[in-house]
């Protein structure tokens, strides 16, 4: 069961509401920690790559990483690729085997998102991959995508005929939350996530987790959102467990050390959010249900 395709972890979560964590990998090291952290859990898991990590480590050798270490773990996961501006880059995805994909065309006008989302979704079927749309951008920019500047916000039944008509799988929606670190509390917008549902009831995405509280967290999951991405707070944790190891052992030259130490802290903040959105455990149930 390791490998399944979005839907059949994701379907589960928005239909019993709890959470998914979609966490963004950066390398091999973080790759392992989040699987380790979702199998100890007992846990269906979302690992992502932004298009920075794929176009620094190449889809395939990546891609191949991938399929090493996830057919290995007993929980069901699936790869998801964050927002992807590049009709060229959804197609090397799609190609190398990635099980789903965010075509963020916000920065276009509603008109033409749809239609190039009507051709990302017909593609993407063909792999029997999954799409997740986006017309408003997140604010914020991760790992060089985004703006820090809000963008438009449609009403809900602006995106209502985005999904209708593009049939995307999973949606993001603007709700106050942004990429990074939050330098004042967000003004979050859930009843969008509600009115949404209720037009529309497919699986919710929340980007911009790092920093909101489990409050915030399981309100958001309890109107819909199935999938909570998280990337900051893993880079956090990764640079500075680097930065600690470094600072407590100035005069050591001990790669497996250090790695082992940036590890632990790596799985501990998969962990930590994995508990937070309600997915642990889970994993029995969905391997009742898929098969
Ligand atoms: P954070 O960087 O705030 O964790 O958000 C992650 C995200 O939304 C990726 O798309």
């Amino acid at each position: 069961m390791p490998v399944v395709p979005i839907r059949e972890i994701m379907d589960h979560a928005f239909s019993e509401r709890y959470g998914i964590a979609a966490i963004n990998v950066v390398d091999d090291l973080t790759l392992e920690a989040v699987l380790a952290a979702a199998t100890e859990l007992e846990s269906p898991l979302i690992v992502q790559t932004s298009l920075k990590t794929v176009k620094a480590i190449g889809a395939r050798p990546l891609y191949s990483m991938w399929r090493a270490r996830a057919d290995e773990v007993p929980v069901p996961v699936s790869l998801h690729l964050d927002h992807c501006p590049d009709r060229e880059w959804i197609t090397v995805c799609l190609r190398a085997g990635w099980n789903s994909v965010l075509f963020d065309g916000s920065a276009l006008d509603v008109a033409e998102n749809t239609r190039q989302t009507i051709e990302v979704v017909a593609e993407a079927d063909g792999y029997g991959a999954q799409v997740e749309g986006e017309i408003e951008s997140v604010v914020g920019v991760e790992d060089d995508v985004g703006s820090d500047e809000g963008g438009q916000v449609h009403p809900v039944e602006v995106s209502a005929r985005f999904i209708e008509e593009t049939q995307v799988y999973s949606f993001a929606p603007a709700i106050g939350t942004a990429h990074g670190l939050y330098k004042s509390a967000p003004e979050l917008k859930p009843e969008r996530v509600t009115d949404l549902v209720a037009l529309h009831p497919i699986p919710m995405v929340l980007h911009g987790g790092t920093g909101l509280t489990a409050e915030q967290f399981a309100d958001l999951i309890s109107r819909g959102c199935a999938k909570v991405n998280i990337s900051t707070a893993l880079k956090i944790a990764f640079v500075d467990a680097h930065r600690e190891y470094l600072d407590a052992n100035p005069g050591k030259h001990d790669p497996p050390s250090l790695l082992s130490h940036v590890r632990a802290a790596v799985k501990k903040i998969a962990q930590h959010h994995i508990e937070m959105f309600g997915s642990a455990g889970r994993a029995r149930a969905l391997s009742g249900s898929t098969g």
